[in-house]
């Protein structure tokens, strides 16, 4: 595969790419039942459309908040009810799994001079927790929230605060790497040299964007810069 050229920093999402978001509902599939796997479905599925949602009506909430809203619906659109399960899927939100390729990519792009980072629609805690809970902390640069900027990715203006906080003038020095298509295509259409990692097997979606390159795993990453 072609080698990035120019990247200085090596910025990634959170949700779905460093962290499983899976393993909450998978932790607790024995209370659960027979709809875990369609919980954590529409779970992500609602988050991801709160969050854009909110962004279009100009009535933002943090990511806590729509990640607990979207848990609410689809609790009740499942009809599980069990008091005490929204409570514990949202503590293990906190501690999520990060995959197993995680930490040694982000070692070995350091060992190369290139800075790394988080992008992310998550609020700062609860991406200072995930990043403790997974001992993550020591192996990153940057932890950028979308908060300051109070609209969710794909705005571009999320994109284009990252360059900000890592004092970047020129996108094409960024490498974004996101496991989720609209956020890839995304930076890819702002302009940063955007990695899909393939943790899911899907096609890309019909939005403006190409990635840069595809990955089967962050093992690959390293590689390419
Ligand atoms: C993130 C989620 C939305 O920004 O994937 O981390």
């Amino acid at each position: 595969m072609a080698k990035l050229e120019g990247i200085q920093a090596c910025v990634f999402d959170a949700y779905g790419t460093l962290f499983d978001v899976g393993s909450p509902v998978r932790g607790l599939t024995a209370e659960i039942g027979e709809k875990a796997d369609e919980l954590a479905r529409l779970w992500r599925q609602k988050q991801l459309e709160y969050a854009w949602l909110r962004s279009l009506m100009g009535v933002h909430a943090d990511f806590w908040h729509v990640t607990g809203d979207a848990l609410d619906y689809a609790l009740e659109q499942l009809g599980i009810d069990d008091p005490g399960l929204k409570d514990e899927l949202m503590v293990l939100y906190l501690k999520l799994e990060a995959y197993a390729d995680v930490k040694a990519a982000l070692t070995e792009i350091r060992a190369k001079g290139k800075r790394t980072g988080i992008l992310s629609n998550g609020s700062p805690s609860m991406l200072d927790a995930a990043v403790r809970a997974a001992g993550l902390e020591k192996l990153l640069d940057h932890v950028i929230s979308i908060e300051d900027v109070g609209i969710y990715k794909p705005s571009r203006r999320v994109y284009r605060s990252a360059l900000h906080h890592l004092k970047l003038h020129d996108a094409p020095a960024v490498c974004f790497v996101s496991g989720n298509s609209w956020d890839v295509q995304a930076a890819a259409q702002f302009g940063f040299q955007a990695v899909k990692v393939e943790r899911n097997p899907g096609i890309d979606d019909r939005i403006p964007g190409k990635p840069a390159a595809r990955i089967k795993s962050l093992a690959e990453l390293p590689g390419l810069l």
